[in-house]
């Protein structure tokens, strides 16, 4: 059995440890914020907050995660952060499919709380780790660059 911390909320799994945090927090727990895009660690579409720091969670077995805080994109909706990045994106147009969004706010909230006003060359390094197929980029890091105004 492991047991950890979702969205602040104590839980425990009998997953196999082996199985993907990104499945378990989708299929067990219903968070399907979190997506799948290639499930390889490439495209940052699995993105969550393991102990404060951004990951992968396709790349996480669920039986290293014992005793973490783990945070997924519903568990920081109700934050200041989130609302101003979500009228950010909005405003600079910075979500046409959607598909990498999560993962994409994920990485703008962890880059603006350790760089409240970054560079646009800081911007593009801190999604470095997150592929956007619609949108070429230039919205998102307009809306990141809103956002940290
Ligand atoms: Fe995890 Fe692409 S699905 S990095």
């Amino acid at each position: 059995m492991v047991k950890f911390t979702l969205n602040g909320r104590k839980i425990e799994t009998d997953a196999p440890p082996t199985a993907r945090l990104l499945d378990v927090i989708r299929e067990d727990f219903n968070l399907i914020g979190t997506k799948e895009g290639c499930g390889e660690g490439e495209c940052g579409a699995c993105s969550v907050f393991v102990n404060n720091l951004l990951q992968n969670s396709c790349l996480i077995p669920i039986g290293s995660i014992d005793g973490d805080d783990v945070v997924t994109i519903e568990g920081i909706m109700e934050s200041e952060q989130f609302k101003i990045l979500d009228d950010c994106y909005s405003e600079a147009g910075g979500v046409q499919c959607g598909y990498c969004i999560p993962g994409m706010v994920m990485a703008s909230a962890a880059l603006l709380s350790q760089n409240p006003h970054p560079s646009e060359a800081e911007i593009r390094e801190g999604i470095s780790g997150n592929l956007c197929r619609c949108t070429g980029y230039n919205m998102i890091v307009d809306a990141i660059n809103l956002a940290a105004k």
